[in-house]
């Protein structure tokens, strides 16, 4: 019997290993797209029960952010640390993207939708090897520092609701992405660690597609329910993110991905005005 698409989600999920976890995700990525394209027997979506927590192999030891040691950006222990980091992001978005799959089976979507997340977990789990691969070039690997522990905190708040999920995945999450990708291309630059440079560069490229995935889907479920999608979008971050939204904003990127400034800006005034305490 051949797996369905949310079973094969969860075969990932429940993966421990960086490198495994990656090299099936993206197999069955290929076999979903072969299928769609009609040169391999169809995939149902079907449902499964996915794990409230994905597994994560021993290392990296995860700490909560406060004992997660800091380090110069500058020096070169600091930039070992900043890709370590970004492979961790990496690994747990390989993992956010097969949960949204199999998570939500049970909801009736088109099946663009499966496409455009299973498209994702295959570039996240580029990523995840590609920031993996600098890292061992220059010494190090992931697992060799700790990392955040909090990661999976938004998937579980999220778990119940499908927009909530969509509004604070992708179209929180992902789009700071954005915002700071290019702070860190410059970095690798100055250090003249080109194999960083080209792997964010991809990264960078393609996450203005993960948060398009997300506003398009978010103003699916908006039309469907004839809800005002910015409405819906500023209670949903409310009610599930409880992180801070701050500027500076990268708003072309967040335009080109379908996030338009009304959107975002409302919820940073909101942040700016509670750390005021006003
Ligand atoms: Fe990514
Ligand atoms: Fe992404």
């Amino acid at each position: 019997m051949s797996l369905s698409l949310t079973e094969m989600a969860v075969e990932v999920l429940t993966t421990a290993d960086g490198r495994a976890k990656t090299a099936l995700s993206r197999r069955h990525a290929a076999a979903w797209f072969a299928a769609r394209k009609g040169e391999a027997t169809p995939i149902a979506v079907g449902t499964a029960n996915p794990p409230p927590h994905p597994a994560r192999p021993e290392r990296p030891e995860l700490l909560s952010p406060r004992d997660v040691p800091r380090r110069r950006p500058g020096s070169e222990a600091g930039r070992i640390a900043l890709l370590h980091a970004v492979a961790h992001i990496e690994l747990n978005a390989v993992d956010l993207h097969w949960d949204i799959i199999a998570r939500f089976g049970h909801v009736p979507m088109p099946i663009g939708f499966y496409d455009d997340w299973v498209k994702c977990a295959d570039e996240e789990s580029k990523h995840f090897n590609m920031i993996c691969d600098v890292l061992e070039s220059i010494g190090s690997h992931y697992g060799a520092l700790p990392a955040h522990a909090g990661m999976w905190r938004a998937a579980e708040d999220t778990a119940e609701d499908l927009m909530g999920r969509l509004a604070v995945v992708p179209m929180v999450l992902e789009a700071r992405g954005l915002d700071v990708t290019p702070g860190m291309i410059d970095i690798f630059r100055k250090a003249t660690l080109p194999a960083a440079v080209a792997a964010l560069e991809v990264i960078y490229a393609e996450e203005v597609g993960h948060v398009a995935y997300g506003s398009k889907w978010f103003h699916f479920l908006c039309g469907r329910e004839n809800a005002d999608p910015k409405e819906v979008f500023h209670a949903l971050v409310r009610r599930y993110f409880h992180g801070a939204l701050k500027p500076p904003f990268n708003e072309e990127k967040r335009a080109e991905a379908g996030l338009p400034p009304d959107f975002y800006w409302p919820l940073a005034e909101e942040t700016e005005q509670r750390n005021r305490g006003v």
